[in-house]
């Protein structure tokens, strides 16, 4: 069965059973502190399991786009080195919320793998959670019943906590879980060890393929387990694993997922899969990193240095290297598998298609960009293994220096060294290592307190687009800990409060009764609830408060992100339509813009879209905002959703004019509230990615004001009343014609002083010899020199500079003198130079140095002719 099929056929089968199918999530969290990535199927629906929101159906079944890459579940260090593991992979799943349980959830498993996709019942094993004594839960009994009405006893092993019970984080809903797993050897290998023996013992054709989890409880904080009060399924099958099952393979890399790429792999670097395990590797973390990073980037996720882009730069440099190292590839060739992939996967996921130029042209960037670090890398390395001599180990802290400042990876460092004979100091390097990973972890750790639920009732609703204002009560808060102290997160019951969002930042401003009141900092979303954080929680957290946003500072913010949308249509009307939204910061302060463009724009582009953004303003156009709209309408409306982005059932959509948006932020009433918008800078972030700053209202008048009083400024220093440019270019005229004359005049002044020591020169033992001090600059002193080194046999001329400041010491010897008696300027110049608390040199026959003593010229001029005599 094709790997295309097997995902249809999946899907398929939960749609009989009443399941609604959905898209993929985005691979990038953005509402989820907790998350870099989507790491598993239900990511997207935590907010459900958590009681947050309620799904547009209590069954729904997908196939997600999952990274373990970062955090809790990281792979990434396996990745290549085995069959089986992947940084991206394919997760089917299905879901019930608060619906079916562990009945359904096994019996229609048993059915989809037996009957739809054939797997042998001789090939399968499943596990039961055995119960934790520490935790006080006990064999579940319930699934072991309820297999047992498919599977022979014997093929149902126990498992523990580590291996069957999931937890979706430190704390949240958790349950049991039965594993799937799948005997894949051969035969006659099956019939002389048994499977059973091998499950969960890393084998590679003992693999699990699907896990089915029972969510019945909730982690709290201090460890325990409570009951959920509804009780959830939550599935993830492996589809790139079940690909191989299928197809009768024994590594995911021989499925029609990854041939396609290998093959063109091969193509390109010249080396065959299957011909050395060493390759091998190399081949499979090049494919699989080469989906990881597509997907990303195709998800809006650019390379970066911090955070999630960050981790995707890792991923793409990791495959670069083994590239290099392992297959001879020393230019850019990831980006070339790139069209394969499309082809393969663009039906599914068309962000693959609609993605490409972007895509291929930021890893083709990345990938040239990484190699000159790497031959930059390798100079410096072996500058420094030159230094270290006898020593034979390269320190520790050179290794992890090169590979945290530089990104050169530990293992090339291993490679270099040892071609020098040389080792690393790997516990050096691993002590590094653990110092930075303690580093980020203290930095960005955050424990929370289990929430106190105060209202249970409480709706929690947003009227941030109507209210500034409001009288709300607290639902809901808890402790909050991270480096930089303590605070408390607060839920209202509603909130006019903006959470932090599509670029824009959260509202800011206070909550208070007659006897308090407490500053609201920042308002952020986590899993559909809105957060504000405040420092200190009020003395009475059951009274009735008075919200108040910071209105000045939303206003600020409303006018800006307004003036992105019609920035974003201007942009597109003037550099075309293939410009798109790639990221973006929504402040009071100013507004910023990533968009995809091949190019710097011009002046005069920058210019239109200017006037374009100001001219819609002053068309004063009137908001039109339409919420609760379906998808299909808005799009036919000619809004653009974006790939990358989570889109609710229902979407809102932003007019002003033509300019239609999908967007959950504040909007001004009317165009003409911006009232003024002026672009700051235009820069580039990435391979075909550019960025736009700009501000708009009080903030761009005052930047007016600023441009207009520098002016007045510069026209008062110029004694002028009106044209500034005509009086620069007078006293540029005038400064160039003074420079000519100040030259004419100093060769003049050289000429007369040449003449004046020519005849000073005087005989010392058969050398024509001259030390003399002058005001000359040290280029025309040299020059003079040099001449009379010419013009003279037998010369040998010191010059010292007369310079309080920077004095100067040239010699000039006649070349048939430094042949004859061994004569060096450049060792004599450093000698007296000494005495003018200077350094330099040069050439036997010509040397200058610089000093910064005046005072002891005369004395070096002395040494000179004693050298001489
Ligand atoms: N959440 C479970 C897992 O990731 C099942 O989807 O394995």
């Amino acid at each position: 069965m094709k790997s295309k099929d097997i995902r249809k056929e999946f899907l398929h089968f939960f749609e009989t059973k009443g399941h609604l199918i959905v898209d993929s999530a985005p691979i990038v969290l953005k509402d989820d502190p907790t998350l870099m990535f989507n790491n598993s199927g239900m990511a997207q629906f935590k907010e459900f399991f958590l009681g947050n929101g309620t799904p547009k159906s209590n069954r729904i079944a997908d196939t997600q786009k999952c990274l373990r890459v970062s955090g809790k579940h990281n792979d990434l260090d396996d990745v290549g080195k085995d069959t089986y593991h992947h940084t991206m992979f394919e997760m089917l799943g299905n879901w019930s919320f608060g619906d079916y349980f562990k009945k359904e959830a096994i019996a229609w498993a048993w059915e989809l793998l037996t009957e739809k996709y054939g797997i042998s019942k001789d090939q399968i094993y499943v596990t039961v959670f055995e119960g934790d004594k520490g935790d006080g839960t006990s064999l579940d009994e319930e699934a072991l019943e309820l297999w047992k009405q498919h599977i022979a006893e014997d093929r149902i092993l126990y498992g523990n906590k580590k291996d069957n019970f999931w937890e979706m984080g430190d704390i949240g809903p958790c349950g049991p879980c039965s594993e799937i797993h799948v005997d894949i050897r051969p035969e006659a290998d099956r019939l002389a060890v048994d499977g059973k023996t091998l499950v969960n013992m890393d084998h590679p054709q003992v693999i699990e393929i699907w896990n089915l989890v029972f969510m019945q409880y909730q982690r709290k904080a201090d460890g325990s387990l409570e009951s959920l009060p509804a009780r959830h399924i939550d599935t993830g099958m492996g589809f790139e694993r079940l690909a191989m099952v299928l197809q009768g393979k024994s590594s995911n890399y021989d499925t029609d997922v990854f041939q396609p790429t290998i093959q063109k792999l091969e193509e390109i670097s010249g080396v065959k899969y299957g011909a050395a395990e060493k390759t091998d590797i190399a081949i499979r973390v090049v494919v699989d990193h080469l989906r990881a990073v597509s997907f990303a980037i195709a998800d809006g996720q650019l390379p970066s240095n911090t955070g999630a882009g960050y981790v995707i730069r890792r991923i793409l440099r990791r495959a670069i290297s083994y590239g290099y190292r392992f297959l001879g590839l020393k230019e850019p060739f990831i980006y070339k598998l790139y069209p394969i992939l499309k082809a393969e996967m663009g039906d599914f996921f068309p962000e693959l298609v609609k993605q490409e130029t972007i895509v291929t042209g930021v890893i083709r960037e990345e990938e040239a960009s990484f190699l000159r670090t790497i031959e930059q890398g390798l100079n410096r390395l072996n500058q420094i293994i030159e230094q270290l001599g006898d020593s034979k180990m390269v320190p520790g802290d050179v290794v992890f220096e090169l590979y945290d400042t530089f990104g050169f990876p530990a293992d090339l460092s291993r490679i270099v060294a040892e071609d020098h004979g040389f080792t690393i100091d790997e516990a050096g390097f691993e002590a590094e290592m653990a110092k930075q990973k303690e580093r980020s972890k203290k930095a960005t750790a955050l424990v929370t307190d289990d929430w106190v639920i105060l209202d249970d009732k409480g709706n929690e609703t947003s009227i941030a687009y109507d209210h500034t204002e409001a009288e709300v009560n607290i639902t809901r808060y808890r402790k909050v800990k991270n480096k930089k102290g303590e605070f408390f997160q607060l839920v209202f019951n509603q909130t006019p409060f903006y959470a932090e969002s599509g670029g824009q930042i959260g509202d800011t401003g206070s909550i208070s009764t007659l006897n308090e009141t407490i500053e609201v900092v920042d308002t952020k979303k986590e899993n559909n609830l809105v957060i504000h954080f405040v420092e200190t929680l009020p003395e009475n957290v059951n009274a009735i408060f008075n919200a108040k946003v910071d209105t000045e500072k939303r206003n600020e913010t409303t006018k800006n992100h307004s003036a992105t949308h019609l920035m974003h249509e201007a942009l597109r009307e003037v550099l075309g339509p293939h410009v798109e939204q790639k990221g973006s910061y929504v402040g009071d302060d100013y507004l910023r813009f990533d968009f995809s463009h091949f190019s710097k724009m011009t002046d005069e582009e920058l210019a239109i879209v200017e006037q374009k953004v100001n001219d819609k303003i002053a068309e004063a156009l009137p908001l039109i905002e339409k919420r609760d709209c379906e998808m299909n309408e808005a799009i036919a409306e000619g809004a653009m959703a974006l790939f990358g982005e989570k889109y609710g059932d229902k979407v809102r959509v932003i007019r002003f004019g033509s300019s239609v948006e999908l967007c959950g932020g504040t909007h001004v009433k009317n165009t003409a509230d911006i009232r003024l918008f002026r672009i700051l800078s235009e820069s580039s972030t990435a391979a075909g990615i550019r960025r736009i700053e700009a501000i708009t209202s009080n903030k761009a008048i005052e930047a007016y004001k600023d441009a207009e009083k520098n002016y007045n400024d510069v026209l008062a220093a110029l004694k002028t009343k009106n044209d500034a440019v005509k009086a620069v270019q007078h006293l540029l005229d005038e400064n160039a014609e003074l420079k000519k004359q100040l030259e004419s005049f100093v060769a003049q002044q050289a000429a007369a002083e040449k003449a004046t020591w020519k005849a000073a020169i005087k005989e010392v033992n058969g050398i024509n010899f001259l030390a003399v001090k002058t005001n000359l600059d040290t280029n025309a002193a040299k020059q003079n020199a040099i001449d009379l080194t010419k013009e003279i046999e037998n010369a040998f001329i010191v010059v010292g500079t007369n310079d309080a400041v920077k004095p100067s010491i040239t010699i000039s010897i006649a070349k048939n003198l430094v042949d004859e008696k061994g004569y060096n300027a450049g060792q004599i110049v450093k000698e007296i130079a000494k005495h003018i608390n200077g350094g330099g040199g040069g050439q036997p026959f010509l040397a200058t140095a610089g000093g910064k003593e005046v005072s002891g010229l005369d004395t070096a001029l002395k040494q000179a002719e004693d050298f001489v005599k």
